[in-house]
């Protein structure tokens, strides 16, 4: 047996503002995202915004369902329409926002594990790091890719 040990490196900002530029630019993106929420069940309006290399950013945010397990999370709602809208584009960022009663949520929302997968499986399609920006108005974290926030990532084409 070996005991052994995982880091995971990402970087710590208060408030969205304190990014860089572009990474600001998605951040502010994905807030915009949280207003077209469907969430009459929950209240918690998720707004999720996807970079990809041709300079597009495509936005998503989460859909409820009276039948619960038929909505879907704003990650994968963008996820899945940036693959729709660009089938054989670059996906190289995601940033997640959050609101509630009226606010952006103080920290952010962690992405459950289903949309880390999908994340991932879109990483490594289009062969490029993805970086991951969670938002909060007082705590905002950055992530170089997708394995930081999701180690042991599934991939059955790598099996051995
Ligand atoms: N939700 C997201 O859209 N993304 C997350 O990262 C966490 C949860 C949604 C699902 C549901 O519509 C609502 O937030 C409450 O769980």
């Amino acid at each position: 047996m070996t005991q052994k040990e995982l880091n995971i490196r990402y970087k710590e900002y208060g408030s969205p503002d304190e990014l860089p530029e572009d990474e600001k630019c998605l951040a502010g993106e994905a807030i915009e995202a949280t207003v077209n929420s469907y969430s009459p069940y929950s209240k918690f309006h998720v707004g999720a915004a996807v970079r990809l290399s041709n300079g597009e950013t495509v936005r998503g945010a989460n859909q409820e369902n009276m039948a619960y397990p038929s909505g879907l999370c704003a990650e994968r709602t963008a996820l899945f329409y940036a693959s729709a809208k660009y089938p054989d584009g670059c996906m190289t960022a995601i940033a997640v926002a959050a609101s509630q009663d009226g606010k952006i949520c103080e920290t952010p929302a962690y992405p459950c594990g289903a949309c880390r997968q999908v994340m991932a499986e879109y990483q490594t399609k289009s062969g490029h790091d993805m970086k991951v920006i969670l938002v909060g108005s007082r705590k905002t974290l950055v992530f170089d890719k997708v394995d930081d926030i999701m180690p042991f990532i599934f991939d059955s084409l790598r099996q051995k």
